[in-house]
């Protein structure tokens, strides 16, 4: 039966809530407002064409400044990343014989955040007096002054005890953007000249392009060409390690010979642009900035998050926009693709190990170097392959099907120069 009085009570409690709830929104809108209004300041004071100090940048942008400041921090490593700059040849020992005669034998870190660039590369053992400067390209927002002042070629050609190693700014806004329009630029010439000889016009790239473009000219392979140590890329006969070996090839390049087999060897250099450019992400328009810098929502706005990081410390972010699968998912798919990685890379260590001492062994026993280049040219194109996939930062994640079958063409060249060095000592014995 309806009760009169029980009917008001119910209309009495819905207006109530009503205006609760408008009341709520009108306060969560004023917030945001507000929000948004701090974000950044009223009065734009212009940045200088060269100015390196993104302390300064920062008075205009302070959400994209506070975020960039935090690349300082130390979150620890991932399973296979991470912050943390802990000494790779502790934690992977087979480096030491792989690398035996070359500096990174000796000193060989996980990488971290950009604040800490400038800082590690006049840490690391491998920089000496006779290091070229062309090895701070990728370190600092200085280079792009003094490559403007000196000249491309001078600025390679100069020694970084002269002129790198006097540095103290590490990675900053400078690199990435314009200063003038805050456009994301490409600041580093080795990968204009690069795409140029590729017939790609970076200048004409979309904003897409150009969300990995910005990075591509940092976390790349390259080499330092010729007396005046000029930096290049590889890429002229494409970006898969079959065409950059090609390349090294044509042009007879080695950066040391290895110590226990005399192989002429190439040390890769992360290559994550080049590993990326071949994997699912890359085809279905995924960039680099959408794991790295995901978007974050301020009040109504989306800004981009610059503390630049493993996306597992931040998969909400950086994978749940696009995939809809939970937290524990998206970390366990990622962990699946590496664990597969990495096993593979390590098979394709011992493989690497036994060449090398097989060949060690049929040098001993009288081969001569004549006899031993087949056997030797295997294992340079064995550890390359090998290289590729170690040195690559993400083990395996951002290309994980061409990823495994660099390995597995590393363990076939392996074994294959493993087989020739052990007919060589035969035969050698015999006669
Ligand atoms: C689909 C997402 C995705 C895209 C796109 C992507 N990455 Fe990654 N990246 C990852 C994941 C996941 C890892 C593994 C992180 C770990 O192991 O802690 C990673 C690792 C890295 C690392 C090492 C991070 C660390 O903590 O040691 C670097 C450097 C890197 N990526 C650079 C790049 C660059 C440069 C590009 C573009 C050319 C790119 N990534 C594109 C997801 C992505
Ligand atoms: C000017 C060169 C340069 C540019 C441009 C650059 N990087 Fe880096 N990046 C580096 C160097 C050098 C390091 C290693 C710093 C260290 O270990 O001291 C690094 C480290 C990283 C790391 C590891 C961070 C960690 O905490 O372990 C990630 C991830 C990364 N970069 C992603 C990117 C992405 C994404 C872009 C493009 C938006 C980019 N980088 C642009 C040079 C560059
Ligand atoms: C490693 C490269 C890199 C560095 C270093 C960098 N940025 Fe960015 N920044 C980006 C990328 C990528 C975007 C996204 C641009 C796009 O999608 O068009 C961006 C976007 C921005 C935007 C546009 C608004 C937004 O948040 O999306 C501002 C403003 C900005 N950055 C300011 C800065 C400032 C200030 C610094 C230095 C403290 C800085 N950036 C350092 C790569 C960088
Ligand atoms: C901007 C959108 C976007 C982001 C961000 C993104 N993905 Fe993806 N991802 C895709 C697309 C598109 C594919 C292609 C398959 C498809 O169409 O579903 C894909 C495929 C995958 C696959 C299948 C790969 C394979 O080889 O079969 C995995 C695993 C994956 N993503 C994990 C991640 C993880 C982990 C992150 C965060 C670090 C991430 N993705 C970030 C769009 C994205």
């Amino acid at each position: 039966m309806a009760n009169p009085l029980k009917k008001r009570y119910l209309l009495i409690f819905f207006i109530t809530a009503l205006i609760t709830v408008g009341i709520t929104l009108l306060l969560v809108n004023i917030f945001e407002k507000k929000q948004e209004a701090n974000l950044y300041p009223s009065v734009f004071k212009p940045v200088g064409d060269h100015e390196t100090d993104p302390k300064v940048w920062g008075e205009n942008f302070p959400f994209e400044y506070d975020t960039y400041k935090k690349t300082e921090t130390n979150e620890g490593a991932t399973q296979y990343g991470g912050s943390d700059n802990y000494q790779k040849l502790e934690k992977y020992p087979n480096l030491i014989q792989l690398f035996a005669g070359y500096p990174f034998s000796k000193d060989y870190r996980e990488e971290r955040g950009h604040y800490w660039a400038i800082t590690d590369v006049k840490e690391t053992k491998r920089v000496n007096e006779k290091t070229p400067n062309t090895c701070i390209s990728c370190k600092s927002s200085q280079v792009l002054v003094d490559v403007e002042k000196m000249g491309t070629e001078a600025f390679y050609k100069a020694m970084f005890k002269d002129v790198g190693a006097h540095y103290d700014k590490g990675i900053g806004c400078l690199d990435c953007h314009n200063p003038k329009t805050m456009e994301l630029r490409v600041s580093r010439p080795a990968f204009i000249e690069a795409m140029q000889r590729r017939g790609i016009d970076v200048t004409k790239a979309s904003r897409e392009q150009m969300r990995s473009y910005v990075c591509g000219q940092c976390h790349v392979e390259y080499y330092f060409k010729g007396d005046g140590k000029y930096l290049t890329f590889p890429w002229d006969k494409g970006l898969e390690v079959d065409s950059i070996e090609k390349y090294y090839d044509e042009y007879g390049f080695k950066d040391w010979d290895h110590e226990t087999s005399g192989a002429p060897m190439i040390k890769m250099q992360h290559p994550e642009f080049e590993t990326w450019s071949t994997g699912i992400h890359a085809k279905s328009g995924v960039t680099c900035v959408d794991c790295h810098m995901p978007y974050e929502r301020m009040g109504s706005v989306k800004v981009t998050n610059h503390w630049i990081k493993s996306p597992l410390r931040n998969i909400n972010n950086a994978c749940q926009t696009c995939h809809k699968w939970s937290e524990g998912e998206l970390a366990n798919r990622v962990k699946t693709i590496q664990d597969r990685t990495y096993e593979t890379m390590y098979k394709s260590e011992l493989a690497i190990l036994d060449a090398i001492n097989t060949i060690k062994k049929a040098k001993d026993g009288g081969a001569t170097d004549e006899q031993l280049k087949e056997a030797r040219k295997l294992h340079r194109r064995a550890q390359l392959r090998w290289d590729f996939v170690a040195a690559e930062n993400s083990m395996g994640f951002h290309s994980p099907q061409q990823t495994l079958k660099t390995l597995a063409d590393a363990i076939d060249y392996a074994r294959q120069s493993q087989l020739e060095a052990e007919r060589l000592m035969k035969s050698v014995a015999v006669k």
